[in-house]
């Protein structure tokens, strides 16, 4: 189903916004035409049965995932660069989206449990399907024709079930027939059948596989963007500042266009607007992130470690918040497990020389989610040497 995107009421005000998410009196409607590759994924379920997912997938953001995620991408980080990076003269020339897609898959594959992926083969094989899947699953904000971009996220869907997905499963189902605690998204699947089938199970780790790599890959590009701009010295700053410097790039760029939902009864909202049973709103979490009275008058500048009024983020909205608030969070903003694992990335970029390449230029992606398809970059180094 395509929701008549024209009719839906817009919310732009970050209190109206925030209100709507936690709100139980709205029903989910983010998800429909890219229900084939998501449908029925924790991200799209509602009530007792989202709840319960939730439930059965919070082992995979518990605090040891969340130090194994890290030491994942430390163990990989250096190895992904190097396969990415061609020589340019005195300089290492690479493209941070297809960089960024490289380590986040690494993370990716600890999450669901994929096995081979650090083999550059399997990498490659994984990044060239991982382009048409991340399209697909937010066709709604595609600007090409969304049939096809459908037709072809389901090819490449089916491509990474044959090669990493089944045997992946197999092995997984084995470990845990023979009691071994489930630690990926693999081993829950297997050990919770009555939950999923196997349709069900292999839309919840394209979920997962894009959402692990996705609004990653953005973020990074966005944050190296605006300190460059900046004329920030990351190698300088501390940790603490790189990620006021990640929360803020989250604030000002949301890689969700808009969450939609459905009031589910008529909603008189805090401040008096009137929503009606079975109206459409769409969050605008650019425009709720940039609210001048909760960010100040200058909320469309990237200003790291601004003032904010007591318990709003430092990302605003981007998030989410309520019910759906994003699972992974904790892998982005830090948490007392691990740092940020932008931070990670871009201390180690930083001290290889990053710096945008000043003759090939950025392109975005054919979407309204405001994302590269190519940040070309340049390193004076190559890891290791
Ligand atoms: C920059 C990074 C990320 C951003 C901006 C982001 C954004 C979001 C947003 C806005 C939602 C809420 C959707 C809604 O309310 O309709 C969400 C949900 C979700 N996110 Fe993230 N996300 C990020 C990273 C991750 C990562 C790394 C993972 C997993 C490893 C993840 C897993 C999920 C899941 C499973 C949900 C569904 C939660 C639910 O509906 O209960 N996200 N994310």
């Amino acid at each position: 189903m395509t929701l008549p995107l024209h009719d839906l009421a817009r919310v732009t005000s970050y209190a109206e916004a925030d209100e709507i998410l936690c709100s139980r009196r709205f029903a989910q409607e983010s998800k429909h035409e890219s229900a084939p590759l998501i449908g029925d994924t924790v991200l799209v379920l509602d009530g007792p049965p989202h709840l319960q997912r939730r439930r059965l997938l919070a082992p995979l953001v518990a605090r040891g995932a969340l130090a194994d995620y890290h030491a994942v991408i430390s163990r990989t980080l250096d190895r992904c660069i190097d396969a990415m990076v061609e020589p340019a003269g005195d300089e290492w020339a690479a493209d941070l989206v297809a960089l960024g897609r490289s380590v986040f898959l690494q993370f990716a594959a600890a999450v669901i449990g994929f096995d081979d992926v650090t083999d550059p083969d399997a990498t490659a094989e994984l990044l060239r399907h991982l382009g048409p899947i991340l399209e697909a699953v937010t066709v709604e904000w595609s600007t090409r024709d969304h049939a096809t971009v459908l037709a072809e996220g389901e090819a490449a869907r089916d491509a990474v079930i044959a090669r990493f997905y089944t045997p992946a499963a197999r092995r997984r189902a084995e470990l845990v027939e023979r009691g071994e605690a489930p630690t990926d998204l693999l081993s829950l699947l297997a050990a919770h059948g009555e939950e999923w089938d196997e349709d069900a199970a292999v839309r919840e780790v394209v979920l997962f596989l894009a959402a692990s790599t996705l609004n990653n890959v953005a973020l990074l590009v966005h944050t190296a963007h605006e300190l460059h701009a900046m004329g920030s010295s990351i190698e300088d700053m501390t940790d603490e500042q790189l990620h006021e410097a990640v929360y803020e790039a989250l604030r000002l760029y949301p890689p969700t266009v808009a969450l939609l939902r459905r009031a589910l009864t008529d909603v008189t909202l805090r401040d008096g607007r009137v929503i009606r049973e079975g109206e459409y709103v769409a969050v605008d979490l650019a425009a709720a992130n940039r609210d001048p009275a909760v960010f100040g008058p200058d909320a469309d500048v990237f200003r790291p470690g601004r003032p904010l009024p007591n318990r709003v983020r430092p990302w605003g909205l981007t998030f989410g918040s309520g019910p759906h608030l994003c699972l992974g969070r904790a892998v982005v903003t830090g948490s007392p497990a691990a740092p940020g694992v932008h931070v990670q990335i871009l201390r180690t970029l930083a001290a290889l020389g990053l710096r945008p390449d000043p003759t090939r230029e950025p392109v975005l992606a054919a979407s309204a989610q405001r994302r590269h398809d190519s940040y070309p970059v340049l390193l004076r180094h190559r890891p290791g040497r």
